[in-house]
């Protein structure tokens, strides 16, 4: 099989929340292929985060991919607020509503790109009749709601099978939480090509100390690519 490039996707729920806009523009800088957002509603997830608003604000931070995680029920109210605040990609829980081929279909109808998140004990097979409809799948490797929870290893099976289940699709597989160097390789060898990563990305940095964020990147990349990590 030919290799696949690897995506890194820093979740700027690690970021400070006060300097968002330097925040993203430096891990962007440190070579962030993704900027992942976490919108949770307090109700889906236990855990209340950001809006359409802020993410319109944030947009022009943003000169890679906005990558919104919807971590919310109901979903289709808030689609259109979404897609105005400019993501690139809206990411859906199919827990999160009862009619995900009709979400799916929205979201592209919206011009955007749409993904699905299985949480942890949601089968593979939650996504086999909406393949044609998605551009990524995220395989949520905690439960949602809060960064720098351990990973759960049981869903490294989970990421064989939807590797598996999209064939030469051009879908984007996503793994969230708890991806870190240890965690990369078996995610990476698993099948996934797109790494979330908050805490393993934000850990001892800051927008004024930009080159962590850099060593971080590049220490997932390195296990990602099984490669020892570079000397400091
Ligand atoms: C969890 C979020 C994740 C989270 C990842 O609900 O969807 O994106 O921020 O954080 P880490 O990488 O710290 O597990
Ligand atoms: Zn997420």
């Amino acid at each position: 099989m030919a290799e696949r490039a690897i995506h890194i996707a820093p979740s700027i729920l690690s970021a400070d929340f006060a300097d968002l806009g330097r925040e993203i523009a430096a891990v962007e800088a440190a070579g962030a292929d993704f900027v992942h957002v976490d919108v949770m509603d307090g109700h889906f997830v236990p855990n209340l985060t950001i809006g359409p608003q802020v993410c319109a604000a944030l947009r022009s931070h943003v000169t890679t991919v906005m990558d919104v995680h919807l971590m919310i029920a109901p979903t289709d109210p808030l689609l259109p607020a979404f897609a105005q605040a400019g993501a690139d990609i809206l990411t859906v829980h199919p827990e999160a509503g009862p009619h995900l081929d009709r979400t799916l279909q929205t979201i592209r109808a919206l011009g955007k790109k749409a993904g699905v998140a299985l949480n942890p004990a949601t089968p593979p097979e939650a996504i086999a009749y909406v393949l044609d409809r998605i551009d990524l799948v995220c395989v949520m490797s905690v439960n949602p709601g809060f960064g720098g929870q351990g990973f759960i290893s049981a869903q490294l099976d989970k990421i064989r099978k939807v590797r598996a289940l999209i064939g030469a699709r051009p879908i984007w597989l996503q793994v969230d939480g708890g991806v870190t160097p240890a965690t990369a390789p078996d995610v990476v060898a698993a099948g996934a090509d797109v790494l979330v990563a908050g805490s393993a990305v934000f850990k001892g940095g800051g927008a004024s100390r930009a080159e962590v964020y850099s060593a971080n990147i590049a220490a997932l990349r390195a296990a990602a690519a099984h490669l020892p990590p570079a000397a400091p």
